[in-house]
């Protein structure tokens, strides 16, 4: 899978501990940074990330801040977008197969790396079923 993968200054080490563990696993993975861990702004992070999926096919998008909200909530801003904050490897698993999300977020004060580890593996070990939830995935954009 590839990723492009970004985070504020509140999910920086997350972020960074989740580019090794993707990589560890054989995925591609663009870091949008930030580079330290200065404060910075959720928004202008999200916005990166949401562009670069939508401009790359096929490809995924990661989100950490402290909560995981922000992020989602900016992301989710972009038509065609579809950010899932998750935190654990079931929402993680239903956010692929249901709900056909193609941004995770998530908080690196909500998770420690053991649970970023198992809803990074729910993510990529997961598919969109289709079907059904195809159905319901075009409702989502508005009329
Ligand atoms: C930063 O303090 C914090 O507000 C941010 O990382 C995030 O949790 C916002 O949703």
């Amino acid at each position: 899978m590839k990723f492009y993968i970004a985070s504020d200054h509140a999910g920086f080490e997350t972020k960074n501990y989740s580019i090794e563990y993707l990589r560890t696993k054989g995925h591609e993975v663009v870091d949008l940074g930030p580079s330290t861990n200065d404060r910075v702004d959720y928004p202008d992070f999200a916005k990166s990330v949401a562009k670069s999926v939508l401009s790359d096919s096929g490809s995924f998008g990661i989100l950490v801040c402290g909560t995981g909200i922000g992020m989602s909530m900016t992301a989710n801003k972009f038509k065609g977008i579809r950010a899932a904050l998750c935190y654990c490897n079931f929402t993680a698993q239903m956010a692929r197969s249901h709900n056909d999300a193609n941004i995770l977020c998530y908080g690196q004060r909500v998770v420690g790396v053991g649970q970023v580890e198992s809803i990074l593996d729910g993510w990529c070990e997961s598919s969109f079923e289709g079907g059904r939830h195809s159905d319901r995935v075009k409702k989502i954009e508005l009329d």
